[in-house]
């Protein structure tokens, strides 16, 4: 079994680290005791506002810039001697439906800038996010890690293409480098504003601002949901174990239609009215069902059931509503 230096007293590097998912794992290396975390985000989504709690312990570094520039990189790894990378940056899948090429190269441009810097000595660890969106849509239920690749959107040939770098840098020299993929995380943070909301939020903002919730086709399309702490939690535990050029799925069992979900976000938000339908998204997998088989071999794997993570997370919005005077 991989063993890796523990987190505790290391510099980390954080992509995208003002992010939905990147601003939680910063949260959580944080407690694990690292002794100082690095963020670069260029805030194309991202929120500085994420990390305000993070940044009060005196021990985040935040660089609002871009990892796609490999100049800013160099900077960055002059500066801070830093021994592991979480690679969390990219734009939103739904960016790749205006623009498709640029959502592609984000991925593949950041996860080689990092490659490059690991393959030259400059850290020792990469821990490389992939996504669900990398299988398209199921030939077999639930997705295992061999399930082919059918990546459907730009977005998702581009995570594709990410993960075939990552891989093939590790057969060619030899770097640690391992791939995590989260299917559809929901939880505080994950950002609520324009085209590029997530379902969850995007739901609850419209609600909340006295709009009618909205579906795309019939709803019957499929997702697996996951708390984000339990996404967190599950790669800081595969971080100690994970061989270098694996992979592994990080799901749930919570297999949802996105009409149920739409119905239980109404609901747990006191809104009877009508739910509005919009065509189906061209390139809309249909249906998301994985297997934790892998993850739950390796790791202690706990999850938080979907009635309290989601409850939390509307507390979350009510909450930013209040805040932020949204109604
Ligand atoms: N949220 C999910 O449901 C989900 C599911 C599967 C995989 N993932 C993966 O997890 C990772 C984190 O996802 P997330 O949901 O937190 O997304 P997010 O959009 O909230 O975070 C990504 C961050 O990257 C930043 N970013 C974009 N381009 C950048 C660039 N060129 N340089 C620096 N920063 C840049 C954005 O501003 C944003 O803060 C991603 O790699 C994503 O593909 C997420």
């Amino acid at each position: 079994m991989t063993s890796r230096d523990p987190i505790s007293g290391q510099c980390v590097l954080v992509t995208g680290g003002a992010g939905f998912i990147g601003s939680h794992l910063v949260d959580r290396l944080l407690s694990e005791g690292a002794r100082e975390v690095v963020v670069i985000d260029n805030l194309f989504v991202g929120a500085e506002e994420n990390l305000a709690a993070a940044r009060g312990t005196g021990r985040v570094v935040f660089y609002r810039d871009d990892a796609e520039l490999t100049t800013s990189l160099d900077y960055i790894f002059e500066m801070h001697d830093v021994g592991t990378v979480f690679n969390c940056a990219t734009k939103a899948l739904n960016y790749s439906f205006h623009n498709p090429s640029n959502a592609f190269s984000t991925n593949v441009t950041v996860a080689l800038n990092l490659l490059e810097l690991q393959r030259r000595g400059k850290f020792h660890t990469l821990c490389h996010f992939s996504t669900s969106e990398v299988y398209g849509t199921a030939v077999y239920e639930p997705m295992d890690e061999e399930h082919p690749r059918s990546p459907t959107t730009t977005y998702a040939a581009g995570k594709a293409a990410a993960d075939l770098a990552v891989e093939s840098y590790v057969r060619m020299f030899d770097v640690d480098a391992y791939i995590v993929r989260p299917f559809n995380n929901y939880g505080p943070r994950q950002n609520h504003n324009g085209l590029l909301a997530g379902i969850i939020p995007i739901t609850a903002k419209r609600v909340l601002t006295g709009g009618k919730p909205e579906i795309h086709g019939d709803g019957q399309q499929s997702r697996d949901f996951i708390y984000v702490s339990d996404t967190v939690d599950a790669v800081l535990k595969l971080h100690e174990r994970l061989p270098a050029g694996e992979t592994v799925n990080i799901s749930t069992d919570n297999q949802i239609t996105i009409k149920e979900l739409v119905d239980r976000i109404s609901k747990e938000l006191g809104y009877d009215g009508e739910i509005l339908r919009r065509p189906a998204r061209p390139s809309d997998v249909l249906c998301h069902n994985a297997s934790n088989a892998k993850v739950r071999q390796l790791i202690d794997y706990t999850l938080t059931p979907f009635e309290a993570g989601l409850s939390r997370t509307l507390d979350y919005y009510r909450d930013l509503a209040r805040k932020e005077q949204w109604a």
